[in-house]
């Protein structure tokens, strides 16, 4: 199935005939990114799911956000391309080992990343995204313990961004973010002179930006950690010629859409997501004409778990 025009047409007929809104995040293709009504960050689209006023909601995106789109909507029909989009970060912990790590820290606050399984966020006090993570834990009493999951490099952000000592960080990572790493960072601002660079937290590379900074090696305000709506923001303030960019590769479409007079380079252009490509134009036009994949999340567990996606959609931005 190619992306064309024809194709373009018959995927918004039949989005309007099913009443749905079809939202993309900013690591899809760019034919998937540019025929969704909505394009964003995990938190900019959990608040336009649960705004919605459509019956359907078409979550081009991987499965947990479909997931988090179902717990805040139980009954609107949530459709995912293909079900089998699903997220290396989230695997990294089950909700079996978050009872257990529980269990040895009874009075701490569970802050779990919104990648994460369903039955995950039933276990949870209150979920983040990259673009609240900070916000979200710094709203937490000073002297309570803090288990902070399941992502190594957005706890260490955390950790040092809200200097608390006491925010206990699961050794989880996503294999995407993981591989791009503080020698390719060093390597590319050491051959782009005067770049800025847009990091996000999930990198392997987050730490080194900030040695870089430190270090003298990129101006300090040059050096930016954000979640990919942050990016999309960002690039539209800065004045630079070029910035790095360090995260999945599908981020650089809006990107240059933002801000096409600057010369947005990947830090590692191998660094694509594999499961966010499974929403292929094909895949999208399957969900639209069959009315699948369809989320289910077991009422149960959707129920414990509202409470702390609600609480991650209240707090910052
Ligand atoms: P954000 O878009 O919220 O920054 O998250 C990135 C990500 O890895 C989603 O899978
Ligand atoms: Fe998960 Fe990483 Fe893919 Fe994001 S980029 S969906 S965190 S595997």
């Amino acid at each position: 199935v190619e992306p064309d025009a024809e194709w373009a047409a018959e995927i918004r007929r039949l989005a309007a005939e099913r009443d749905a809104v079809i939202l993309a995040h900013n690591y899809e293709i760019p034919a998937i990114q540019d025929i969704a009504h909505h394009v964003g960050d995990s938190l900019a689209l959990s608040r336009v799911a649960a705004a919605a006023e459509q019956s359907t909601i078409v979550f081009c995106g991987v499965h947990f956000m479909a997931e988090t789109a179902k717990i805040l909507s139980p009954d609107k029909t949530v459709l995912i391309p293909d079900e089998a989009a699903g997220c290396s970060l989230a695997d990294s912990i089950t909700a079996e080992q978050l009872a257990e790590w529980k269990s040895e820290h009874p009075d701490s606050v569970v802050v779990s990343y919104v990648n994460t399984t369903a039955a995950v966020k039933a276990l949870t006090d209150i979920c983040c995204t990259s673009s609240n993570a900070v916000d979200v834990v710094a709203s937490i009493d000073p002297d309570r313990e803090v288990l902070f999951l399941p992502d190594q490099f957005l706890g260490a952000h955390v950790r040092r961004k809200t200097g608390r000592d006491n925010v206990l960080v699961w050794a989880g990572e996503c294999h995407v973010h993981a591989a791009i790493n503080g020698d390719q960072l060093t390597a590319k601002a050491g051959a782009h002179p005067g770049a800025e660079l847009f990091v996000h937290p999930e990198c392997g590379c987050a730490t080194s930006a900030l040695h870089l900074a430190t270090e003298g090696a990129v101006p300090a305000d040059q050096v930016k950690i954000l979640s990919t709506g942050g990016m999309v923001d960002a690039a539209r303030a800065s004045g630079a010629r070029e910035v790095l960019v360090a995260t999945e590769v599908g981020m650089i479409h809006q990107l240059r859409k933002a801000a096409p007079e600057i010369d947005f380079l990947p830090v590692n252009d191998q660094a694509s997501c594999p499961y966010m490509k499974m929403i292929t134009p094909a895949a999208l036009l399957r969900a639209l004409v069959e009315g699948a994949d369809e989320v289910h999340v077991d009422p149960v567990t959707a129920e414990a778990a509202r409470g702390s996606v609600e609480r991650m959609i209240a707090i910052g931005n």
